[in-house]
């Protein structure tokens, strides 16, 4: 059965049309992934989907209920995380799990059982009674998604889970993400801009830029689709990249910060490339061979890196802010 649906759904903000024609199934039980740069759209998607924003148009379901025509069931069948941190720092961890509970009406005993089994799960059961603002921010996101979880929701959304942790911290959280399917039996929409983040975590993910699907589908098989092998190349002059394509193995040629050349057989291409380059006088300053990853999906899709530097100056302040734990 499909968790969530949705047809050409599509949502603007006066001239930015920030979702555009969204058609997209998430399977019960797997574990979705929203990968893109920053103001590709995966938060308005995901407001959308938890019925905070109104769509402009098209239409979505999430576990069988529409999003505009009935809100309420959409909202007591999902938990959600916010990219935002919205705990209560006065409260203790403890405190803010029953403060959720009682939102969402659950028995007082079963709040008990459910608020101790999830501190568990999420290993803060011996700082549950100290208050938030005690918490470090990876202390806090686990909080959060234990928190989410308290009425036993159907599916949990979670909006960049990890953003701005260390790497330590994000690989806890990771395994907490990783046990929630089984051990909760719950489906899981989560929403990235790590590359990584999506190849460790997601059965599926939708690659979203400027609102839109670019590539859809297990990060795997994403990554066998572009090819092979990766060359990349760091050039004297980066213009004379294209003459590569003249090439007969070299399947596509992509320039960002270094030149990625997609081939076959990466130990084959190699010594050619070299020759190529001394043959024609394009001078190679150095040359790397490797398998490729989500962050090429993306480049191959969109023809462009699926870095921060490349997302507009107001997301990018906006996702530092964040950061800094502005709003
Ligand atoms: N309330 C709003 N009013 C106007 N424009 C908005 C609003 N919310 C989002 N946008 C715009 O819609 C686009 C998508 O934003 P969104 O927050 O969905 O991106 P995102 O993929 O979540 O990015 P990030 O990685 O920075 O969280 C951006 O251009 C953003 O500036
Ligand atoms: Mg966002």
């Amino acid at each position: 059965m499909s968790s969530i649906e949705t047809v050409d759904l599509t949502k603007r903000f006066g001239d930015v049309t920030a979702v555009d024609s969204l058609n997209l199934r998430v399977e019960s039980g797997e574990v979705f992934g929203l990968l893109g740069p920053n103001g590709a759209g995966k938060t308005t998607t995901l407001s959308i989907l938890c019925t905070i924003l109104k769509p402009t148009s098209g239409s979505a379901s999430v576990n069988g209920h529409g999003v505009t025509d009935e809100p309420s069931d959409v909202r007591k069948s999902i938990g959600i995380v916010f990219q935002d941190p919205s705990l209560d720092n006065r409260l203790t961890g403890r405190e803010n799990m029953e403060m959720h509970a009682e939102l969402y009406n659950v028995d007082r005993h079963m709040q008990k059982k459910r608020i101790k089994e999830l501190l568990e799960l999420v290993e803060l059961t011996s700082r549950a009674d100290e208050p938030v603002k005690n918490y470090s921010g990876g202390m806090k996101r686990r909080l959060e998604i234990a928190r989410g979880l308290i009425h036993r929701p159907n599916i949990l959304f979670l909006d960049e889970p990890t953003l701005g942790l260390d790497p330590q911290t994000r690989g806890k959280i990771w395994e907490y993400i990783r046990k929630l399917p089984s051990e909760e039996n719950i489906t899981i929409v989560l929403t990235t801009h790590y590359m990584e983040e999506a190849e460790m975590l997601c059965d599926r993910v939708g690659i979203i830029d400027h609102g839109r699907i670019v590539a859809l589908g297990q990060p795997r098989q994403l990554i066998k689709d572009i090819g092979e092998d990766i060359v990349s190349l760091k050039l004297g002059d980066k213009s004379r990249a294209e003459a590569f394509k003249q090439l007969s193995f070299v399947k596509n040629v992509k320039v960002g910060e270094t030149v990625r050349l997609v081939v076959e057989d990466g130990a084959e291409a190699t010594p050619r490339i070299c020759e190529f380059a001394t043959q024609n006088n394009i001078k190679l300053r150095s040359l790397e061979l490797r398998t490729p990853t989500l962050n090429d999906v993306f480049l191959y899709h969109v023809g462009r890196e699926l870095r921060e530097e490349n997302a507009n100056s107001r997301d990018r302040m906006k996702s530092m802010m964040r950061r800094r734990g502005g709003r």
